[in-house]
C-alpha cells in the first residue's frame, strides 16, 4: 500500500512547504486541505452569503469544484477568516471528507491541514504536528504577506491568527489537535531546511517500518 503522510498543526507553522517538499522527494501527490475550505469560505462570501450559516455553507462545500481551488483570492484575511468559520460545521467537514480521502486512496499522499492524523487518516503510517510560537508564525506570515504586496500590521496578523487557532482548537467536529501517535515538531528555532530534514528523517523511519 502506498503511503499517507499526514501533517497538522497551527496557521503559518510551516506545514506547507514542509508539506510540499516531502511530497516531492518521496514521489507522493501533495494535497493542501486548507485550500477546501478557503474555497467554501470565498464561495459562500461570493454570494453574499453568511461563513457562519450551516445551510448556506454545506451548499457551497457540496457544490465545490476542481476550478474553485484554483482561484487567486484564497489566501488573505477576508478567506482565513470565512475558512475557519465553515471549517467549525460538520456538515462542511462531512461534504469535503471524501474527496480527501479518495485523493490518498490510490497513489499515497501527503495531506496537510488541521485533522488529518486525527479524523481523515487515522491509520496515516507518518503523522507530524508541526507547531511553532505565535510570535514567531506571526512574524512568518507577515512576511509572506509582505512578499505578495499586501501590507499589514504585525499585531494585527498575531491576533487574527491567535483567534483563528483558538477557533480551530476549540470547535467541536474535527477541533485543531495533535493524533497521539504524532511527532510532534517545534520550527521556531529552526530554519525551513533543518525542519525538512527532521520531518524527512522521520517520515523514512516510519515509511521504512511498513
Ligand atoms: O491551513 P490553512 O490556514 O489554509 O486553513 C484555513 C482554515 O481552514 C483553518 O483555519 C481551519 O479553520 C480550516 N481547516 C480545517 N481543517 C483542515 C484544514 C484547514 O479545519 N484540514
Amino acid at each position: 500500500m502506498k503511503p499517507i503522510v499526514a501533517i497538522d498543526g497551527p496557521a503559518a507553522a510551516g506545514k506547507g512547504t514542509l508539506a510540499r517538499r516531502l511530497a516531492a522527494t518521496l514521489g507522493l501527490p501533495y494535497l493542501d486541505t486548507g485550500l477546501l475550505y478557503r474555497a467554501v469560505g470565498v464561495r459562500v462570501l461570493d454570494a453574499q452569503g453568511d461563513p457562519a450559516d450551516a445551510a448556506t455553507a454545506e451548499a457551497a462545500a457540496q457544490s465545490l469544484q476542481p476550478a474553485d481551488l484554483d482561484r487567486s483570492d484564497l489566501r488573505g484575511p477576508r478567506a482565513d477568516a470565512a475558512a475557519a468559520s465553515v471549517a467549525s460545521i460538520p456538515g462542511v467537514r462531512v461534504a469535503l471528507l471524501a474527496f480527501q480521502r479518495g485523493f490518498g486512496a490510490r497513489d499515497g499522499a501527503v495531506l496537510d491541514g488541521r485533522d488529518i492524523g486525527t479524523v481523515i487518516f487515522p491509520d496515516a503510517v507518518a503523522k507530524l504536528f508541526v507547531t511553532a510560537s505565535l510570535s514567531e508564525r506571526a512574524r512568518r506570515r507577515w512576511l509572506e504577506l509582505r512578499a505578495k504586496g499586501i501590507e499589514a500590521e504585525i499585531a494585527t496578523v498575531e491576533e487574527d491568527m491567535f483567534q483563528r487557532d483558538a477557533k480551530d482548537a476549540a470547535r467541536a467536529a474535527a477541533p485543531l489537535k495533535a493524533a497521539a501517535d504524532a511527532y510532534r515538531l517545534d520550527t521556531s528555532g529552526m530554519d525551513a531546511e533543518a525542519a525538512y530534514q527532521t520531518a524527512l528523517t522521520f517520515v523514512r523511519s516510519r515509511i521504512g517500518t511498513q
